[in-house]
């Protein structure tokens, strides 16, 4: 049984409130901000029964609005770069706000991580809804967003549905840093990682996916068994993991499989990740520098991960890649669960 409750927790001037839901089940509770859809904390139980929040966050309002870093957020309508901000539509180019080197990242400066959503309580959980107008951030056509969190026992589901008026590139992804010691913790180096992929997409200097799928096999990025995420970061080139692994080939039907396993043995939790998309982005927190968190934590490089779960990135320009056109009259649906076990 999931208990679900909401209470207002601040309020945006000119822009109304922001409200905090808290999603309980016997194993684990999870905040969710109705700003950017944010999860703003989920407690896990390790081995010792003792709870811990292994997400990082703000302890205030004003730090979310603030955030440069997407912690906990919602990211669209696209996540991810886009290389050169650009991309042609039905034959019409258009244009996007450069926010990340030459590229567009991460749906432009006021993405869907900075908007209000619309909550309601729904069996479990809680659902929040968005409306991008027609030309939000230059992306063509009025699309209607929402995403669903309920809580099962130890899984937490994120659902998305989007629909657009005009064809757009659509990309949802949930970009929560976890540290399965706990938030505060100062690295993940102890933590053991896996990822169920058999390829990933090596990037050009600004980050853009070459058009390469490459094998892992023979590369630092073979996680398909357990490794030790300390010593495995110091063979990656450049500052870490910010990579999309490839979950399935473009063509296959999009089915839920397993994602990642992530375990911290020190505690015994475990987070296992499953997803309907095609790719997850390692991302080990490469550029966080000293930013202060929740009780006044500061998270530095490699403090935690991400495993964005997501379409492949810059698939709007890349034709071999899995199709992230929504056209009107087509659903995006998403599903990606995370669920908070112990060994
Ligand atoms: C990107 C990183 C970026 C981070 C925060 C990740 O999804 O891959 O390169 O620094 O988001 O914006």
């Amino acid at each position: 049984m999931t208990e679900v409750s909401h209470q207002q927790w601040g309020q945006v001037c000119g822009r109304g409130a922001v409200d905090l839901w808290v999603l309980t089940s016997p194993q684990v509770r999870v905040e969710v901000l109705t700003l950017g859809a944010i999860i703003r904390s989920v407690c896990s139980r390790g081995s010792d029964g003792q709870m811990q929040d292994v997400v990082l966050g703000y302890d205030d309002l004003e730090g979310y609005l603030s955030d440069q870093r997407y912690l906990g957020a919602v990211v669209g309508r696209v996540a991810n770069r886009i290389a050169g901000g650009h991309f042609v539509v039905d034959g019409k180019d258009y244009q996007l706000d450069i926010n990340n080197g030459p590229n567009a990242l991460h749906g432009g400066l006021l993405g869907f991580n900075k908007a209000i959503w619309f909550a309601k309580a729904v069996e479990g959980g809680v659902q929040l809804s968005h409306t991008s107008p027609d030309g939000d951030q230059g992306y063509p056509g009025e699309v209607h967003v929402s995403v669903t969190y309920t809580l099962q026992g130890e899984t937490l589901t994120a659902e998305y549905q989007a629909v657009s008026s005009k064809t757009t590139p659509i990309n949802l992804t949930n970009h929560s840093y976890f540290n399965l010691a706990g938030q505060g913790a100062a690295d993940i180096y102890d933590h053991q990682m896996s990822i169920s992929a058999e390829s990933f997409l090596p990037v050009d200097n600004s980050m853009i996916p070459t058009g390469e799928i490459k094998a892992v096999e023979g590369t630092p990025f073979d996680l398909r068994k357990p490794v030790l995420i300390g010593p495995r970061l110091k063979e990656v080139p450049g500052p870490g993991f910010d990579h999309n692994f490839c979950l399935s080939s473009p063509g296959d039907t999009w089915a839920e499989r397993h994602a990642a396993r992530v375990s911290h043995p020190a505690s015994g939790r475990v987070l296992e990740v499953s997803t309907s998309q095609p790719g997850v982005q390692f991302y080990t927190a490469n550029f966080l520098d000293g930013v202060t968190g929740k009780g006044g934590a500061k998270y530095g490089k490699h403090s935690s991960f991400c495993l964005e779960t997501q379409n492949w990135p810059d698939a709007v320009n890349q034709p071999s890649f899995p199709d992230c056109l929504l056209c009107p009259g087509e659903k995006y649906l998403h599903v990606t669960r995370f669920t908070f076990t112990t060994v």
